[in-house]
């Protein structure tokens, strides 16, 4: 399953490039960043794409073929950014980003330039991204360190001591689009992990809503529920009702849950654009007592 979970994070990347077609202002999200770093077929999509008429052609399929996705993956970002910044002055000093794939939020958000960074994935996706900032940027750099492991079967702890990231410093963990791909043991296993972070460390993560693991709420997202779910892609989620609850116990408290709707009014209207939302994945921010 991870091998399939791997190649999950062009999906992400992919809309977020094409995003950085559409002008500034005009943007849910800016990102220059991945237009460099992204592997080659990515880069190749946004230059066949660029041409205005064929971007609108592409945008207008994403939201016919899985509406609201498009939105969601931006606006996450966005929020996860807004969130970097405000974990920043609450006193974090380092970040650790999960499941990171060729997320940018590191190298882009200017809170977090002075950080120290581990940005942890599956060996493929780490050797991807490399070679990507090498590409882009000449190195990674010196602040970020590439940590490769499977949540599944790996230990978090050992791996991130092994590449040098101490336990108790205040710390930032993102944990974006990943938690769905993960087994149960995988998640208790990470959560156990993040029990163990200091008081005053911040989580930004996002879950997929059980309704639409089981089928019950699937509504117009009938190909991503037969690609993601039906192919067992997509093994975990949660109820939004139960999120607090799920949390305490590993000793953190939830300081703002965002659905779709919210993160919509939050970030859409000033792009100026008609874009639809949808309710599958919410966010949450969480700091740990
Ligand atoms: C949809 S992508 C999200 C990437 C990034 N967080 C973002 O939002 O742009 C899911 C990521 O989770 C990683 N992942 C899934 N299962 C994993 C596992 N068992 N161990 C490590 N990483 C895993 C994948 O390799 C992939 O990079």
């Amino acid at each position: 399953m991870t091998q399939s979970a791997a190649k999950t994070t062009e999906a992400p990347a992919g809309i977020v490039a094409l995003e950085q077609l559409f002008p500034k202002g005009a943007r849910l999200f800016d990102d220059e960043l991945i237009l460099r770093i992204a592997p080659s077929g990515i880069r190749f999509q946004v230059w066949l794409w660029s041409p205005t008429w064929m971007r609108n052609g592409i945008f207008r399929l994403y939201e016919r073929l899985i509406p609201g996705v498009w939105a969601i993956f931006c606006c996450r970002k966005r929020f996860i950014e807004d969130k970097a910044q405000d974990a920043v002055q609450a006193g974090v000093k380092a970040v650790v980003n999960l499941g990171a794939g060729l997320d940018t939020l590191v190298y882009r958000s200017p809170a977090l330039q002075e950080l120290p960074a581990w940005e942890v994935d599956q060996a493929v996706n780490v050797a991807t991204k490399q070679a990507g900032l090498v590409r882009a940027l000449g190195a990674v750099p010196e602040r970020v360190t590439q940590v490769a492991i499977d949540f599944d079967h790996e230990d978090l702890a050992e791996t991130l001591a092994a590449h040098g990231y101490r336990r108790d410093v205040p710390t930032l963990f993102i944990f974006e689009a990943v938690s769905q791909y993960l087994t149960e043991a995988g998640i208790r296993a990470t959560f156990e992990y993040l029990a163990g972070a200091p008081a005053g460390s911040r989580l930004a993560f996002t879950y997929v809503q059980r309704s639409f693991l089981e089928g019950r709420e699937v509504g117009e997202l009938k190909l991503l529920y037969k690609q993601v779910v039906q192919k067992k892609l997509w093994l975990f989620g949660l109820d939004p009702d139960e999120v607090a609850d799920f949390l305490l116990p590993y000793g953190w408290h939830v300081l703002e849950h965002v659905d779709s709707a919210e993160l919509a009014a939050r970030y859409i209207p000033d792009t100026g654009r008609t874009i639809q939302s949808t309710a599958i994945e919410p966010v949450v921010y969480a700091e740990k007592r």
